[in-house]
């Protein structure tokens, strides 16, 4: 087997992944590795924007206070606290680092979105917040000799000795390389893609999370899974972000009658919670048995709406939607997980030289459902925590070590690959009970019966971490027998006992294994 060694080895280039490796590149070798080209990760599509206390007219403490609201009271209070906190320095790094938000005259503009109680999103060429920010950083990263991109190759697995980490065995050319580093950062994003609706990138197939589970570490939180309200519903068109920004700008939500509904279910109306919003819409697509409901930006001008949401005007016109003066069709995607690798504000996974940052670690800082625009920025924080904390490890990689792999290929893997997104979807998605979850987990254990571990390409690998984390986040949501933000049990509405704990699972040989000291107790709601 080839193998390559290394000082730091970081999987994932979003914020997150880029962000560690400008904060390691001076302490040793950085090798960053991504499955697809380095621009393609979660990051680039982000669109609304990034919040920080930015002006006079905010404080911190009120930024923290709106996270805990929306997290719904499960958010980990010091993980808050520092995302609030270091935020604004974060921000201020960037934009010396050429980051181009946009102003209003010599200050930056400021954007209110759902649950935030003062205007302190910023945000970047009106809607492509997330493509700037990939910018500034691989711009950054390419000025850095120390850091080398590994494009292209797939991880496979974790390379573990003695229950430490000593790297990562990937894919690269149909090859198997073993990447020996002292320390591994994982920052390979979410798991939008087990739902048939997302928003998210075609990577983001919960990788992350399913090869550190099974090399041992911990996953909490799995059951929240966050909705975005408004996604693009039209015949032909992919399920395409349609910004929370928007709303925030007084767009109206409407439903198939044209009658406004969010001021029925929440004071703040559409500017509700997104767990709030994402029901809402659901309940009212039932009301009036329509698949969608409908996005109305008509009041606001057409030169404002294209100046303001220019890449959403574009992209919509492709669907033959004019935003400025037709009735957008929408409905709810799944956008973005709050559980993960479960770690420290330092991104200390439990694994002794494993690390993880971004949508791809759970540091509680998001709770039960994050608040919009808090996800760049946990990534710019956490990700420069993380570098610091990665430069710390006193792993000496073992090198040498086999790596057993799957030799045999399944010819069903699309066909399950694409039933296993509608499962979940319909199974465990924005309203879930005992029954339908139970039905998911049969499913799941009747597609293990036809595959029998064939995972040889990278198709059939993604397949596996699949699998997994849909496993991870059926036991989860059936564990948590209440409904508490993003995760809403229509057989348990209440919140249910022990509410607050966390549920946290790690491998014990192939079963899930509950930690029973931050588990949710049995009993009913
Ligand atoms: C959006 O633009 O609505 C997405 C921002 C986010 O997910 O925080």
């Amino acid at each position: 087997m080839n193998s390559e060694t290394v000082d730091f080895l970081i999987i994932g280039s979003g914020v997150a992944g880029l962000r560690a490796a400008i904060e390691l590149a001076a302490h040793g070798s950085v090798l960053v590795v991504t499955k697809d080209k380095p621009s393609e990760s979660t990051t680039e599509y982000a669109q609304g924007g990034i919040a920080a206390v930015m002006s006079d007219e905010d404080r911190v403490g009120i930024h923290y206070e709106d996270t805990l609201k929306a997290g719904d009271g499960v958010c980990r209070k010091k993980a808050v606290k520092t995302l609030v906190e270091e935020g604004p320095d974060r921000i201020a790094e960037l934009i010396s680092w050429g980051a181009a938000f946009d102003r209003e005259g010599m200050k930056l503009a400021l954007s209110i979105e759902g649950a935030h109680s003062k205007r302190r999103v910023l945000h970047a060429h009106g809607d492509s917040t997330g493509k700037e920010l990939e910018r500034v950083l691989l711009n950054k990263v390419r000025s850095i000799d120390s850091i080398r991109k590994y494009p292209h190759a797939f991880t496979m697995d974790l390379i573990m000795n003695d229950a430490e980490c000593h790297g990562a065995y990937v894919l690269k050319k149909g090859e198997v390389v073993a990447l020996y580093a002292r320390a591994t950062i994982l920052a390979t994003g979410g798991a939008g893609q087990l739902f048939s609706r997302t928003t998210n990138p075609l990577v983001a197939t919960g990788d992350g999370m399913a090869i550190a589970f099974r090399a041992g570490a911990e996953l909490e939180d799995m059951e929240f899974i966050q909705f975005h309200p408004t996604s693009l519903y039209a015949p032909g068109a992919p399920h395409f972000l349609l910004s929370e920004a928007m709303r925030g700008e007084g767009a109206l939500l409407l439903n198939i009658h044209e009658k406004r509904f969010m001021p029925e279910y929440h004071p703040k109306a559409e500017l509700a919670p997104r767990d709030v919003v994402s029901r809402a819409i659901i309940s009212e697509m039932v009301k009036t048995g329509s698949d969608h409901v409908c996005l109305d930006l008509r009041h606001l001008g057409k030169d404002f709406v294209k100046k303001r949401f220019p890449m959403i005007y574009r992209t919509c016109l492709r669907y033959d939607i004019d935003i400025s003066s037709d009735l957008i069709p929408t409905s709810p995607a799944a956008h973005y997980i709050m559980g993960g690798i479960k770690t420290s504000i330092h991104g200390e996974s439990t694994i002794k030289g494993l690390y993880a940052a971004g949508e791809v670690a759970c540091t509680g800082v998001h709770g039960a459902n994050r608040l919009a625009s808090n996800s760049l920025l946990e990534g710019l924080v956490f990700g420069a925590r993380t570098g610091k904390a990665a430069v710390r490890t006193t792993v000496r990689p073992e090198k040498g070590l086999s790596y057993q792999r799957d030799a045999a290929s399944l010819e069903e893997c699309d066909e399950i690959k694409r039933e296993l997104r509608k499962m979940m979807w319909e199974r465990a998605g924005i309203i879930r009970c005992a029954e339908s979850l139970h039905a998911g987990k049969a499913t799941l254990f009747s597609w293990r019966e036809i595959i029998k571990g064939k995972y040889f390409t990278r198709s059939e690998l993604e397949l596996k971490n699949m699998l997994t984390v849909a496993d991870i986040i059926i036991e989860s949501a059936l564990t948590r027998k209440g409904s508490v933000g993003a995760h809403f049990r229509s057989d348990c509405k209440e919140r249910g006992r022990d509410w607050e704990t966390h549920i946290t699972w790690n491998r014990s040989s192939f079963e899930l294994k509950q930690t029973t000291a931050e588990a949710v107790s049995g009993g009913e709601c």
